[in-house]
């Protein structure tokens, strides 16, 4: 198993004040950006993109940022966020014609490959790239929007995908994204997620650093 990452998803950031906000999180024990990506197409909502990614990182964001892209077609954007100082970047399979081709292309970017599954997305989509793969990505909730519920269904998801990566001996990171919060995550870590993305239970809160270290006490109380 992989160390613990919290990623919070800038979803539920103030974007009026972002470098700050991320500057925020980052100092109060965050390990990733969560970064989404969405398009008006692929999913009905729209949100930002490499522009945003760039000046981060011109801000001076040195951790790395996760890249969850819901737009349909995935390809043509990706140099362009690998340009812009994406470390991940994780798409959706329905939102493209050559699920093997665009885990290559990310690869031949210099970043790391990410695939995401939906709620009805069956597990075998992952039978033979999962080795091309550097993280998994499971919804728990239908991509799109902040703050819905945790998708109970998805804790049966993790344990079949935990085994599957666990089968293959290589070093996947398995991440859970939607509705994830203090109270879930202690039983969305006992499943087998050790990528933990958090928008509105984090950004929702004045404390950042509190929900960040009950989060990670959650998560290391069922791993010990
Ligand atoms: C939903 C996004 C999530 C979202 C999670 O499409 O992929 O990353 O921001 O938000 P919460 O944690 O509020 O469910
Ligand atoms: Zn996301």
């Amino acid at each position: 198993m992989q160390p613990t990452v919290i990623a919070p998803s800038i979803l539920s950031a103030d974007f009026a004040r972002l470098g700050a906000e991320v500057d925020a999180v980052l100092d109060a024990g965050a390990d990733w950006v969560h970064f989404d990506v969405m398009d008006n197409h692929y999913v009905p909502n729209l949100t930002i993109g490499p522009l945003v990614c760039e000046a981060l990182r011109k801000h001076g964001v040195t951790a790395p940022i996760d890249v969850h892209l819901m737009v349909e077609p995935v390809d043509r954007i990706i140099p362009d966020f690998a340009k812009a100082g994406a470390t991940e970047i994780s798409f959706h399979p329905e939102a493209t014609r050559h699920v093997h081709r665009t885990i290559q292309l990310i690869r031949s970017h210099g970043c790391r490959a990410g695939l995401v599954l939906n709620p009805a997305t069956p597990v075998d989509v992952l039978d033979w790239v999962l080795g091309d793969l550097d993280h998994v990505l499971l919804m728990s909730v239908n991509p799109g929007f902040g703050g819905q519920s945790f998708i109970e269904s998805a804790l049966d998801k993790l344990r079949v995908v935990r085994a599957m990566i666990d089968r293959s001996g290589k070093p996947i990171r398995l991440e859970i994204d939607g509705g994830v919060k203090p109270d879930n995550i202690g039983a969305i870590a006992a499943a087998g997620a050790d990528t933990f993305v958090a928008g509105s239970a984090i950004f929702g809160q004045p404390d950042y650093a509190d929900v960040i270290a009950r989060m990670k006490a959650a998560v290391d109380a069922v791993r010990e």
